[in-house]
């Protein structure tokens, strides 16, 4: 029977564990790699495969006659509700609208158990590096330990705690000059715009929390990102500012990537010729060096290239290697939400974020609900076939929730090779996709409803709105809101073709009306979308992320995947430019297209 909250005092003598306790009993031999361009050998362990374990065995053993029935187990179980609800700091998350009884949920608990999810987070936290394939220790939860957190945090000589709080606090110093109004453009005037220029993990996070606090932007300050190498991007982005109250901040962790740095140029000029035609500058280098220091500041973590790009880097913020860009948002950065929201806000946030580390630091694992998410995850995706997992926020500030998403869970489960280079031995990664209700129920998800295929999804909602409007005197979040538990409903208890007919309904419409229910549903309720609730919500699928990449035994903190087009683009890019060598070397789809490309231009 799965261990739950209320049957922990069942046996007072043991306490039941933690995942930071030890798991001596899962102490991984060394593997022997084979050849491998860097040496790895001493430094990578065998992942335990999930496989042959025997909580796999008994999990595919519920599996084979399984017949989800949410129906009949509601009926029969008056408790379900209370024993899968669970209360992760603020966030309330309702499991029991997914395709699992007691024994399935202990099967699983013990797979997280068998696969040494505690011990790996617990190598996580102390600073190992588990990021074998770049030789990296993976800290991203230290970015949220409040100041003064004990026992301090050395890792390879470095007091990550000092070094972390120092950043945190040049941020909120330079973002109260901005906010303030005594950092000015090179004109003298107030900065109204901050423009982050960055892509993927540099990116997403601070649009994603830009667009969900905007109701915080109290600074008369906006922020705008701009991320694609697509010139639409930073023309259109870039099209309605005043050069002269706008401040670029060119945010990449490597300070090489082609499109921030390509964009970073196209800002620079954009700016040099506003202020130029203004009058407010000659065109001298010295009052072109003098704009950008007015006007551009950076955040990497290879401080030598923000200089070497002319960012004075007394106006660069640094983080470390061990920060992976999916998971950098609570890093530097975060500037640009710093400066629109607040130094207090992004404390907020990140308090919320360190209140499900400490969850997921101190919580036994049956209870322990990011990792039960993870586990939901597993049985959903290698047992019972699904292929994805929407995930649906009743948020229109959180229109931008599922693009992060995708890139912190794709990017990190995306693989087929496990953390010592053996092949997976099961599906890994499923496709994660969302939009804000309602438009989503306007779109997709007839398919959710009534499609072959299987689909998790997460709701999200929040109980009170950043602005109550009423229409006609009804509260239309409460309409809103009607809506995210009526989905819910739909999905998990369907409508039996009895209960069409009941309605008058007969013939074939009897069928198109019904509903098969069983779509499992996992249900977060919070009260208010604050910076410290975001916090949680994205900590809580960060370790959804981890749980799952242990389990199949992934390196979810390398991204290779991402190489290859990058490399075959610097290749192809002399062939667009007319290079006939560059041309005759590509394949004969890629080259049919270069002639249309040059045909048409
Ligand atoms: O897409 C690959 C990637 O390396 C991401 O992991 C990262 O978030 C993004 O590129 C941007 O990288 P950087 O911050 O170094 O510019």
């Amino acid at each position: 029977e799965a261990r739950t909250r209320r049957d922990t005092d069942a046996a007072p003598t043991q306490r039941p564990p933690t995942a930071l306790d030890p798991q001596p009993r899962f102490t991984r031999p060394r593997a022997h790699v084979p050849a491998h361009p860097e040496d790895y050998r001493g430094r990578v362990t065998t992942p335990i495969d999930a496989t042959t374990t025997t909580a796999w065995a008994e999990l595919s053993a519920h599996k084979s006659g399984f017949t989800p029935d949410l129906r009949g187990w509601f009926a029969a179980d008056p408790g379900r509700v209370e024993r899968l609800t669970f209360d992760l700091a603020d966030l309330r998350v309702d499991l029991s609208k997914n395709l699992v009884d007691d024994g399935i949920l202990a099967s699983l608990v013990a797979l997280a158990e068998q696969t040494g999810v505690a011990e790996r987070y617990a190598a996580m936290l102390s600073g190992e590096k588990i990021n074998t394939t770049e030789n990296r220790a993976v800290l991203h939860t230290a970015l949220r330990r409040p100041a003064g957190a004990t026992p301090a945090l050395h890792v390879d000589g470095q007091d990550i705690d000092h070094d972390v709080q120092e950043v945190l606090e040049a941020m909120a110093a330079f973002a109260e000059r901005v906010r303030s109004g005594e950092w000015t453009g090179v004109t003298g005037k107030k900065v109204k715009t901050v423009v982050n220029i960055g892509i993927g993990g540099s990116d997403l996070g601070p649009v994603m929390i830009y667009e969900a606090l905007l109701p915080y932007a109290d600074a008369g300050i906006q922020a705008r990102f701009v991320s694609n190498i697509d010139p639409f991007d930073l023309a259109d982005t870039t099209k309605d500012l005043d050069p002269e109250t706008t401040l670029f901040i060119v945010a990449s962790k490597t300070f090489t990537t082609l499109e921030t740095l390509t964009n970073a140029r196209l800002a620079r000029d954009w700016l040099w010729a506003g202020l130029q035609s203004a009058g407010a500058i000659d065109g001298s280098d010295e009052q072109k060096t003098d704009a950008v220091a007015h006007h551009f500041v950076a955040v990497s973590t290879a401080l030598d290239k923000v200089a070497a790009f002319g960012i004075d880097t007394a106006n660069a913020f640094g983080f470390w290697d061990w920060v992976g860009g999916r998971y950098s948002v609570d890093s530097a950065i975060g500037l640009s939400l710093v400066i629109t929201l607040g130094p207090d806000a992004f404390r907020e946030l990140l308090a919320g974020f360190h209140a499900v580390d400490e969850h997921v630091a101190s919580t036994p694992l049956a209870e322990n609900v990011p990792v039960l998410m993870g586990l939901l995850n597993v049985w959903h995706t290698n047992f019972l076939g699904a292929q994805s997992h929407a995930v649906l926020p009743y948020a229109q500030q959180l229109h931008r929730f599922a693009a992060y998403l995708q890139q912190l869970t794709m990017e990190s489960n995306g693989k087929s090779v496990r953390w010592d280079g053996s092949p997976v031995t099961t599906d890994t990664g499923e496709v994660f996709w969302g939009e804000p209700g309602t438009n989503g129920q306007h779109a997709f998800y007839q398919l959710i409803h009534q499609g072959t295929r299987l689909i998790p999804a997460d709701f999200i909602a929040f109980v009170n709105p950043a602005y109550p409007l009423a229409d006609d005197g009804r509260d239309v979040h409460g309409l809103f809101l009607a809506n995210f538990l009526a989905q819910t409903k739909a999905l998990a208890f369907g409508k039996t073709a009895e209960e069409v007919e009941a309605e008058g309904t007969t013939g074939p419409l009897v069928a198109a009306r019904t509903f098969a229910g069983n779509r499992p549903t996992t249900s977060i309720f919070a009260p208010a979308l604050t910076p410290r609730v975001l916090g949680e919500l994205v900590a809580l699928y960060e370790h959804i992320t981890f749980t799952q990449g242990v389990i199949w035994g992934i390196n979810s903190f390398d991204q290779w995947g991402v190489e290859l087009g990058k490399q075959l683009a610097l290749q192809i890019a002399p062939a667009i430019e007319g290079d006939e060598d560059a041309v005759a070397a590509q394949d004969a789809s890629t080259k049919a297209l270069l002639d249309y490309y040059r045909a048409h231009r």
